[in-house]
C-alpha cells in the first residue's frame, strides 16, 4: 500500500479498531477451550474483543498461526492481518549459541549467520518479528539475563547488535524470508542494583549516554523494526512510562521510527511502581511517552477510549502509533500476503536443515573460550584412555534458557560428540546437575533432580573410582540452564554444591583432569581452576553444542573464543568489568596489604579471575610493541596503530587483536582502559600478520563537565594485545 493508503485506512478506523491495532495479546488467548483465566483475565478486555488485537505473541507453527490470523481478519471491520511475534533468541529450530557466547567469537559474520539462520527457520514457520536482539549491556554476572546479551563493552555490543539485527531482517526491505527485529530492552535493562531481576537502575545520564545507548543506536542505525521498552525505572521513573527517554532520546535524538512495543504488562507495572495510580493513568503515561504497542497488559484496549473521551489523551497521539504499526505491517507485506508462508514446501526445509547445523557446529566451536590448559592436556589424542564424567556428558538442555521453541531431543550431546571420533568412548554421570531433589522453575518447564542423596553418593563414588581407572579425565560440569535467563538471578554464582563434591571426588582420584563449563553466566570458578588443568567455558552451546565441543577437544577446531564478559574472581566482586573507572586511589592486585587505605578489598585481588577478551588457543601468538604513525593528533586527523602477530606455535589459528584506550586526563574520571577496536585474524604455523588500526578524534570522545560529547586535548595510551589486562602499550597526544 501506498502511504496515503495507509493514511485512508487509518481515517477509515474506528477508535476501537485503532486501540486493537495498539494491542498485542498472548496466543493464549486464542486457546477457545474454557473461560479466560491467568493474565488474560486480568487484561480487563472482554474476550469477544481478543480478535481485534494488532498482533500475536507466542504462537508457533503455520497452522495456528493461520487460524488465529483468520479469526482476526474476519472480526476486524477493515481485516487488518495481525503481526505474529515471539521469543526466537539463539535459534528457533536449529539453536545456536547464546548470545553471550556469540559475543566470544568477537565476529560480526557469525553474529549475523546466527540471526539469519533463527529467522528464515522463524519466518519459514509463519513469524514475523522476533524479540531480538537483546543488546543490552551487561556487568552483573548475578544477573541471570546476561546470557541473552553480547556482554560488557559498547564496543563489541554495537557491532554485534548491528550484525543481529542485519541478519534477522535480511537484506530486503520487505524482510522477505526473514523477521522483523524488535531490538531489546530500552533502555539500560542489563543494570539492575545488584544483578537483581527486574530491580531499579541507577545510571549517571552519561554512563546512559557513553556505554549503555550505544548499542541500541547501533541497532537502530541498522534499521531494527521495533523497539522494546524495559522494565525498570531510569532516574526513577519507569522505562515504560518515560517520555523523555522514549520521545526524547530514542526517538528525537536516535532517530528510531520503528514500532515502540512495551514489555509484557510494563504499562500495567507503572501501577506497581506506584508511579501511576491506575491503569487509566499508566495508559496515559505509555502513550504520552510513546510507546506503539501495548503487551499484554490490555491498558490500551480496555482504557484509552475513556481517556480520549474526557479529553486527557488525543487521540492523534494513538493515530501516530497506529500509523506507525500499519507501516510496519504494510513493510512486511502483510496486506498483500497475510500469509507469508505461503511458500511452506520450499521453506520448511530450513528447518534444522544440514546447512544449518553445520553453521552451528562452527559457530558454536568459535565461542567457547579455553581457559586454561597445563601441559598443552588438550588437545586429546583420540586413543588416549580417558575417563568422560558429569551431569553434562549425556545432557540435551544445553540449548539456553529461552529456547523453548527448539526440541533439545535434537541436540547432541558432549557424548554423542565424542562417540562420532571415539566410538568407544564411555560416559558416568557421577550425579545429577542440580542438587538432589532440589527443582528449579523455568518459563515452559521445570527441572528437578531426582535423585536422592544416597543415589548420587554411591553415582559419585562409581564416578570416582571410574576416574582412577584411566588415565585422564574430562569433567562436564556447570549450572542448569533454568538457573539463568529471566528471573534467573543468582546470589552464588557457583556450580552445584553436589557437583563441587562430584570435582572433589575425582580430583582424589585422578588429578589428571579437563573439566568443560556449561554456563549462562560467568561463574566463580575458582574451585575449578584450583584443580583442573584444563578447562574449557562452553556457555550453552546449542543443538550442535556436544559436536563442537568434541571438535574442540579433538583439534579439529582450535578454540578462538575471547571472554565477552569478565569472568569474576567470586561473587563478592560483582559487578567487575574491564573499564572502571579511575578512584582517587586506584590500586593495581600486589599493594601490600599494610597499605589499607586504597581502592582494594581485604580478602580478594581487585583483578577477576579472568579478564574480559581473554581466551587461549592451542596455538601461541606473539606481539611486536605497539606502532603509532604519529605521536601527535590534531583535530579530524588520524593516526594508525599498528602491531605485527605472528603465530609461534605448531597450529593455525585466529586471534582477536584487540585495542584498549586510556585517556590520561581528563575534565571527569575515565576509564582505566576501554575496548575500542578489535580484529579477529587467522594465523598458520609461522605466519606473521601486520594489523593496523585508526584511531581518530570521534574514538576519543565522552560527555565532558557540560555534558557536551567531545574529545579533550591530552595523553592518550593505546594498548593493543591479546586481552583487557595486556600491557603493550604506546602513547600519543591530541592537540588543542
Ligand atoms: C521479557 C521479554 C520478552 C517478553 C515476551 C518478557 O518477560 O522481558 O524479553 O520478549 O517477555 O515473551
Amino acid at each position: 500500500m501506498t502511504e496515503q493508503q495507509l493514511v485512508d485506512l487509518l481515517k477509515d478506523m474506528t477508535l476501537e479498531e485503532k486501540l486493537g491495532q495498539l494491542t498485542q495479546l498472548d496466543g493464549s488467548c486464542f486457546s477457545g477451550d474454557g473461560p479466560v483465566t491467568g493474565p488474560e483475565q486480568e487484561l480487563g478486555i472482554p474476550s469477544e474483543k481478543f480478535p481485534l488485537a494488532g498482533s500475536i505473541l507466542s504462537v508457533t507453527g503455520a497452522d495456528r498461526i493461520e487460524q488465529i490470523r483468520r479469526i482476526c481478519i474476519e472480526a476486524q471491520p477493515h481485516h487488518i492481518p495481525p503481526i505474529f511475534m515471539a521469543d526466537v533468541i539463539n535459534g528457533y529450530q536449529t539453536i545456536l549459541p547464546i548470545p553471550l557466547a556469540l559475543g566470544c567469537t568477537f565476529e560480526e559474520e557469525a553474529a549475523k549467520k546466527t540471526g539469519d539462520i533463527m529467522s528464515r527457520e522463524a519466518a519459514a514457520d509463519g513469524l514475523h518479528i522476533t524479540f531480538a536482539p537483546m543488546v543490552d549491556l551487561v556487568k552483573d554476572a548475578r544477573w541471570g539475563r546476561v546470557m541473552e546479551s553480547t556482554g560488557e563493552s559498547a564496543c563489541l555490543n554495537s557491532r554485534m547488535a548491528a550484525a543481529m539485527v542485519e541478519g534477522i531482517q535480511g537484506t530486503k526491505e520487505n524482510l522477505d524470508g526473514h523477521l522483523g527485529a524488535c531490538t531489546k530492552h530500552f533502555a539500560a535493562y542489563g543494570a539492575p542494583t545488584a544483578g537483581k531481576e527486574y530491580n531499579t537502575v541507577e545510571l549517571s545520564e552519561r554512563s546512559l549516554r557513553e556505554e549503555y545507548l550505544q548499542a541500541y543506536q547501533a541497532a537502530v542505525d541498522a534499521g531494527s523494526a521495533m523497539m522494546m521498552t524495559s522494565f525498570n525505572t531510569l532516574d526513577r521513573i519507569p522505562a515504560t512510562g518515560n517520555e523523555k527517554v522514549m520521545r526524547g532520546i530514542l526517538r528525537d535524538e536516535m532517530g528510531f521510527e520503528g514500532v515502540l512495543i512495551s514489555d509484557w504488562n510494563a504499562i500495567g507495572e507503572l501501577v506497581f511502581h506506584h508511579v501511576a495510580v491506575d491503569k487509566k493513568e499508566a495508559a496515559r503515561q505509555a502513550i504520552t511517552a510513546g510507546v506503539d504497542m501495548d503487551m499484554m497488559s490490555g491498558c490500551y484496549m480496555s482504557r484509552m477510549e475513556e481517556l480520549i473521551r474526557v479529553g486527557t489523551v488525543k487521540e492523534e497521539l494513538v493515530d501516530e502509533s497506529v500509523l506507525r504499526i500499519l507501516r510496519l505491517k504494510n513493510r512486511l507485506g502483510l496486506f498483500e500476503r497475510p500469509n507469508r508462508v505461503e511458500k511452506q514446501p520450499e521453506f520448511g526445509k530450513e528447518l534444522l536443515s544440514e546447512e544449518s547445523r553445520k553453521a552451528a557446529r562452527e559457530i558454536a566451536a568459535k565461542t567457547m573460550v579455553l581457559l586454561k590448559n597445563e601441559e598443552s592436556f588438550l588437545p586429546l589424542d583420540r586413543e588416549e584412555d580417558i575417563a568422560f564424567i558429569g551431569p553434562y556428558m549425556e545432557e540435551k538442555g544445553i540449548l539456553g534458557a529461552w529456547s523453548f521453541f527448539g526440541d533439545r531431543e535434537k541436540s547432541v550431546t558432549v557424548l554423542e560428540g565424542i562417540r562420532s571420533k571415539n566410538p568407544s568412548a564411555q560416559a558416568k554421570k557421577g550425579c545429577g546437575i542440580l542438587n538432589p531433589g532440589q527443582t528449579i522453575y523455568g518459563f515452559r518447564f521445570h527441572e528437578t533432580n531426582e535423585m536422592t542423596e544416597e543415589e548420587t553418593a554411591q553415582s559419585i563414588q562409581e564416578a570416582a573410582e571410574y576416574a582412577a581407572a584411566h588415565k585422564k579425565v574430562v569433567l562436564a560440569l556447570g549450572e542448569s540452564a533454568l538457573q539463568t535467563g529471566e528471573g534467573g538471578s543468582r546470589a552464588d554464582i557457583t556450580i552445584p554444591d553436589v557437583q563441587k563434591k562430584l570435582l572433589d571426588a575425582v580430583y582424589a582420584a585422578n588429578s589428571n583432569l579437563a573439566v568443560i563449563v556449561f554456563a549462562g553466566r560467568p561463574l566463580d570458578i575458582r574451585n575449578i581452576r584450583e584443580k583442573a588443568k584444563s578447562i574449557l567455558y562452553v556457555w550453552m552451546p546449542g543443538t550442535e553444542g556436544g559436536n563442537a565441543i568434541a571438535d574442540i577437544l579433538y583439534g579439529d577446531s582450535v578454540p578462538e573464543g575471547k571472554l565477552s564478559m569478565s569472568l569474576p574472581y567470586c561473587v563478592g566482586q560483582c559487578p567487575v568489568f574491564h573499564n572502571e573507572l579511575w578512584t582517587g586511589r586506584h590500586a593495581e592486585d600486589g599493594v601490600a596489604v599494610e597499605n589499607r587505605f586504597q581502592s582494594k578489598y581485604q580478602d580478594i585481588p581487585n583483578a577477576p579471575l579472568y579478564p574480559f577478551g581473554y581466551g587461549l588457543s592451542y596455538t601461541d601468538f606473539s606481539y611486536s610493541a605497539v606502532e603509532l604513525s604519529r605521536s601527535q593528533l590534531k583535530r579530524g586527523e588520524r593516526l594508525e596503530a599498528a602491531v605485527t602477530v605472528e603465530n609461534t606455535g605448531r597450529t593455525a589459528g585466529a586471534e582477536v587483536v584487540q585495542l584498549y584506550l586510556t585517556d590520561e586526563c581528563a575534565s571527569v574520571a575515565r576509564p582505566v582502559r576501554e575496548l575500542k577496536d578489535y580484529q579477529k585474524i587467522h594465523l598458520q604455523p609461522g605466519e606473521k600478520k601486520r594489523v593496523v588500526f585508526t584511531i581518530e578524534e570521534d574514538m576519543l570522545r565522552f560527555y565532558d563537565r557540560d555534558m557536551n560529547y567531545v574529545a579533550e586535548p591530552g595523553a592518550f595510551t593505546v594498548f593493543i594485545g591479546t586481552d583487557s589486562a595486556n600491557d603493550n602499550a604506546a602513547v600519543f597526544w591530541l592537540e588543542e
